[in-house]
């Protein structure tokens, strides 16, 4: 028996070394994107100085509501973007992660000529097309929890209440954020925390027409999970039975 008195040292050093290694190599942060393939750029082509020279100005000029428009270069050089944080970051923690996507964004579609990429907490897109102002519901994406909830129809049915109601303030709220969050207690499991946001260029309705959208792809992307993300262009749409979101910031935006 004696022999086994090393073991629960040996398990101390285990967990030990298990937590350094997690903190030396923390959880990525969520990144996905999509190139779209519609046309690309050589590496010493006009479009990719001017594609370069856009993202690099997104950072230091995206406004404190954390939206960046703009367009450099003419006829088949010219470059469009629009960057959006999610609504609940502070300016500064905005500035750092539209940073990071827009490096991440290169790597992701090298020579592309259109290409979005959602962070974890901001999207970036670019094309040569015109995209200020005009919705986009595609390309389209979507990420669920692979674990499932317990009574589907129920559950459902309080989300789709709260989501219809997020989707209304998203839409038609005056603030300069066409954002929404908010959680819903959920009898006998978890709350259910959801957040809404579109692009601010584009109308109230279109707004509402791409949350609705979305909030239909939920069922028919993934079989009850207790957490989706439905990503596109113009909207954006996340519940989980966790908190996710800053609800101090949220509760303090007007
Ligand atoms: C591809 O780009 C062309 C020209 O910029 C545009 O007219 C077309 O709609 C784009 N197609 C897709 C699938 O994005
Ligand atoms: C760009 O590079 C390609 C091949 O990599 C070359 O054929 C072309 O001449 C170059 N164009 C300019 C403007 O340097
Ligand atoms: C976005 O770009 C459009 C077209 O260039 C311009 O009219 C508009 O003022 C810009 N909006 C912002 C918020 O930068
Ligand atoms: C959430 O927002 C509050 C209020 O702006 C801020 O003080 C806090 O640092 C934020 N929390 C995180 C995790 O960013």
């Amino acid at each position: 028996m004696s022999s086994w008195k090393w073991l629960p040292n040996f398990i101390i050093c285990l967990i030990n070394l298990v937590a350094i290694v997690k903190s030396r190599f923390p959880t990525p942060i969520y990144i996905h994107s999509k190139c779209q393939n519609n046309g690309s750029y050589t590496s010493n082509s006009t479009y990719k100085k001017n594609l370069d020279t856009i993202l690099s100005s997104i950072s230091p000029n995206i406004d404190t509501n954390g939206f960046y428009n703009n367009s450099i270069g003419e006829k088949s050089y010219r470059v469009n973007v629009i960057a959006m944080c999610r609504a609940d970051l502070q300016p500064s923690q905005c500035r750092r992660y539209v940073r990071d996507a827009s490096i991440e964004i290169l790597n992701k579609c090298p020579g592309q000529k259109q290409a979005i990429l959602w962070h974890e907490f901001c999207m970036v897109r670019y094309s040569d097309d015109a995209i200020f102002g005009n919705v986009a519901y595609s390309p389209f994406d979507w990420d669920n929890n692979i674990e499932n909830v317990p009574d589907q129809d129920k559950f459902y049915k309080e989300l789709n209440m709260l989501l219809d109601s997020l989707r209304d303030h998203a839409a038609f709220n005056r603030s300069p954020k066409k954002f929404a969050a908010a959680s819903r207690p959920y009898p006998d499991y978890r709350t259910i925390y959801a957040f809404v946001q579109c692009t601010p260029d584009i109308t109230s309705d279109e707004c509402g027409e791409c949350l609705k959208k979305s909030a239909l792809q939920i069922r028919e992307c993934c079989d009850g999970p207790r957490g989706v993300r439905i990503l596109r262009p113009s909207c954006y749409l996340r519940f989980e039975t966790n908190p996710f979101y800053n609800e101090t910031m949220v509760k303090t935006l007007p």
